[in-house]
């Protein structure tokens, strides 16, 4: 076993972890590794969202568009693409770029910057947005239940740890992995603000401390009575979870949620979901998850299951989270509708 820590991003700590020092999970889990010998990665959302079937074959090329400028010089080292219907009932594709640092990022982005700024892209009945996340090496942490398989960051990342990891299983592991946990409370403070730039493109100029997740679902392998858990009792139960959320959220701090379906677009496997959220603070993610009927329902399932088949479960999760300063979100609506994103409740 090993803390989820990374060797180099240990420091003496003025917090205290929420575990004694010979904690044994109930469960094993990883955490993706990789040193980038950057202090700074980048995941960047691009999003398209419309509403009815004309628009649809529209809309999809133009992600398509988008999906080819990722791959594209210094493209992004991982691609994912997914699919939701959000709450206002609009259609939504996303593909998901992960780069190594901020220079490469910034390198694609000044081939693309110009396509972006383009009034065609500003067309009355297809939004598009991108929402690009620049964590700090500290203030990431990625969680993995099986040992065989990375999903985003991880993929870019490239490795996870060699031995399971000590800082899981109990609520406030989440915290403990994240490296500035170890001195830092990871309190958020200002507000979301909304700034204008033409008639239909909008900025959100986001504030200290925000918290993301993504958090993944992988139920292609699972069989049997597995699979039966999972679509009749877990599944649900995430659902309501989810749709609680997307529609609700704001009143637990929760400012938009996406509960996606991995695309099967360019061979993608069926059978993926992941849930995708940005909250004020870490602190009101970390009381959803404790407290939320929902969650507490998957949460107990999962380890009543993991005890069951001593580990051996065919359902892979994984998540990643991030705290973020305010200039490390760049957040971008064109033609977008009031509830996009983080637009949404600072409109
Ligand atoms: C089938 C779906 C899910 C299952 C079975 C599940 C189960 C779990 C489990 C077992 C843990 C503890 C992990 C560990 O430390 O070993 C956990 C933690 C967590 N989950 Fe989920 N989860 C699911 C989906 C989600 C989604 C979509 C979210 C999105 C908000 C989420 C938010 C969290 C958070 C924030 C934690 C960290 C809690 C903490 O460490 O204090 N989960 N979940």
């Amino acid at each position: 076993m090993e803390s989820a820590i990374a060797p180099h991003l240990r420091c003496p700590r003025s917090r205290e972890r929420r575990i004694a020092e010979d904690y044994q999970p109930p469960f094993p889990a990883w955490t993706a590794r990789g040193n980038t010998g950057s202090s700074q990665v980048v995941m960047g959302y691009f999003g398209v969202q419309w509403r009815g079937t004309a628009q649809a074959e529209k809309a999809g090329a133009v992600l398509d568009t988008l999906v080819a400028r990722l791959g594209e010089r210094e493209a992004a080292r991982n691609i994912e693409r997914a699919v939701f219907v959000d709450g206002a009932g609009w259609d939504n594709k996303v593909a998901i770029g992960y780069w190594p640092d901020p220079t490469a990022y910034q390198y694609w982005w000044q081939q693309h910057q110009a396509w972006w700024a383009d009034p065609a892209r500003e067309c009355e009945e297809i939004g598009l947005y991108r929402e690009i996340y620049l964590p700090r090496s500290t203030h990431f942490e990625t969680l993995f239940s099986a040992s065989d398989r990375l999903e985003g960051i991880g993929v870019m990342l490239g490795e996870r740890s060699v031995e399971p990891i000590q800082e899981h299983g109990y609520w406030g592991g989440m915290r403990d992995r994240l490296p500035a946990s170890q001195t830092e409370n990871l309190v958020s403070s200002g507000t979301r603000r909304i700034m204008v730039e033409t008639a239909r493109r909008r900025r959100v100029i986001s504030h200290e401390g925000v918290a993301l997740i993504r958090s993944g679902q992988d139920w292609s392998d699972v069989q049997g009575e597995e699979l039966t858990l999972y679509l009749e009792r877990i599944e649900p139960t995430l659902n309501a979870g989810m749709d609680f959320l997307r529609d609700e959220g704001q009143s637990v701090g929760c400012y938009f949620n996406r509960y996606m379906q991995v695309s099967t677009a360019n061979s993608g496997k069926p059978s993926r979901s992941f849930g995708m959220s940005a909250w004020r603070d870490l602190a009101a993610m970390e009381n959803w998850a404790e407290h939320h009927p929902t969650h507490k329902a998957i949460f107990g399932d999962f380890l009543q299951v993991a005890h069951a088949l001593q580990g051996r479960l065919d359902l892979r999760l994984f998540h990643e989270v991030a705290v973020l300063q305010a200039e490390a979100q760049i957040l971008e609506y064109i033609s977008c509708h009031d509830q996009t994103g983080m637009l949404n409740g600072a409109v």
